[in-house]
C-alpha cells in the first residue's frame, strides 16, 4: 500500500440533497422520489462525467434501464441493499455508455450491485453484448444466492458470480478488462482499504479508457483514505471524478 499523499485533489460533483436523500435499505425498490428527479440528478451526473472527459457522452436508453429495474424487482432475492434508486440507474447507465466486453465486480454480496453494473450487458436492460461479466463474492453462501438471482435474469451465463477473493480473481484474469466495480469489505484488518489490493492486482490489465467505479467513497472514506489519495493523483490515473449523489457515494476513475 503506497503512502498516503496528497498530490491528487478531489473532483466532485455533488447534488445539494445528497446527504439528506435516504433509502430503506431492506426495501430496496420503494421509490425515494419523483422518477424525474432521479433521471435529472443521474443525468446531471453523467454531464459532469462528460465535462471531465471520463465517459465518452452521456445517453441511455431510459425505457431500458426501466424494463431491467423491473426484471430484478420481481426476480431477484434481496436481503438489504444500500444500492440506492439513484445509484442503479447511474451504474448501468456507465455499463450501457461504456459497453464494456470484459467486466469484473468485486465483494457483490447478493448480486444488486453486480446486476446494476452488467444490467446493460445482459437481461430486459441489454443494449449490448458482453464477453464476460464477473461477480466475486468471497462468502459461499452468499455467491451461490447471487449466482440464483444472476441466471433467473441472464440465462446465457455472459454474467455469472463466482464464490473466491476478489484480489485472487483480479490477479489471475486473463482479458482485458473495461470496468472495475469495488465492493468487497475485506477483512477486520483491511475493510473497504482492500480496494487498493485489488485495484493493484488488476492494474495491468485495465485497458485504457476503463472505468474503475469505488462504492461508499463517502461512509467508508477514512477507511479509503489511500485508495482515494491513489486514483486522484494524474501521475496514476487519467482523471477521479468523486459522486456525491447518495450517503454512500461513487468515486469514478478513468484509466
Ligand atoms: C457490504 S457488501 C456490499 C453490499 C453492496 N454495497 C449492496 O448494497 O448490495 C460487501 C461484500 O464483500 C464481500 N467481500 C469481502 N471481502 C471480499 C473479498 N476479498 N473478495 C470478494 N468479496 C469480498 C463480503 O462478503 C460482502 O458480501
Amino acid at each position: 500500500m503506497p503512502a498516503p499523499n496528497n498530490h491528487g485533489m478531489a473532483r466532485t460533483f455533488h447534488t445539494p440533497d445528497w446527504d439528506t436523500y435516504r433509502m430503506d435499505y431492506g426495501r430496496p425498490h420503494l421509490a425515494v422520489e419523483p422518477l424525474a428527479r432521479e433521471i435529472a440528478v443521474v443525468d446531471d451526473a453523467l454531464a459532469a462525467l462528460h465535462d471531465a472527459g471520463v465517459i465518452p457522452h452521456a445517453r441511455y436508453d431510459g425505457d431500458r434501464f426501466l424494463a431491467h429495474r423491473r426484471a430484478v424487482a420481481e426476480r431477484f432475492e434481496i436481503p438489504w441493499t444500500a444500492i440506492t434508486p439513484r445509484m442503479q440507474r447511474l451504474l448501468y447507465a456507465l455499463n450501457a455508455i461504456t459497453r464494456p466486453p470484459y467486466l469484473l465486480a468485486a465483494g457483490v454480496f447478493c448480486g444488486n450491485t453486480f446486476i446494476a453494473n452488467a444490467g446493460a450487458a445482459v437481461g430486459p436492460g441489454a443494449v449490448y453484448a458482453a464477453a464476460h461479466c464477473i461477480g466475486v463474492e468471497i462468502k459461499p453462501e452468499e455467491a451461490e444466492r447471487a449466482e440464483r438471482n444472476v441466471r433467473r435474469l441472464d440465462p446465457t451465463g455472459i454474467a455469472h458470480v463466482v464464490a473466491a477473493d476478489a484480489v485472487e480473481v483480479a490477479r489471475a484474469f486473463p482479458h482485458s478488462i473495461g470496468l472495475l466495480y469495488l465492493d468487497a469489505d475485506g477483512d477486520a484488518a483491511r475493510g473497504k482499504g482492500i480496494y487498493y489490493d485489488i485495484l493493484d492486482a488488476a492494474r495491468d490489465r485495465l485497458r485504457p479508457g476503463a472505468l474503475i467505479l469505488a462504492h461508499n467513497s463517502i461512509n467508508c472514506a477514512d477507511r479509503l483514505q489511500h485508495y482515494l489519495a491513489h486514483v486522484r493523483d494524474p501521475r496514476h490515473f487519467r482523471e477521479s471524478v468523486h459522486i456525491m449523489l447518495d450517503g454512500e457515494g461513487l468515486e469514478v476513475t478513468c484509466v
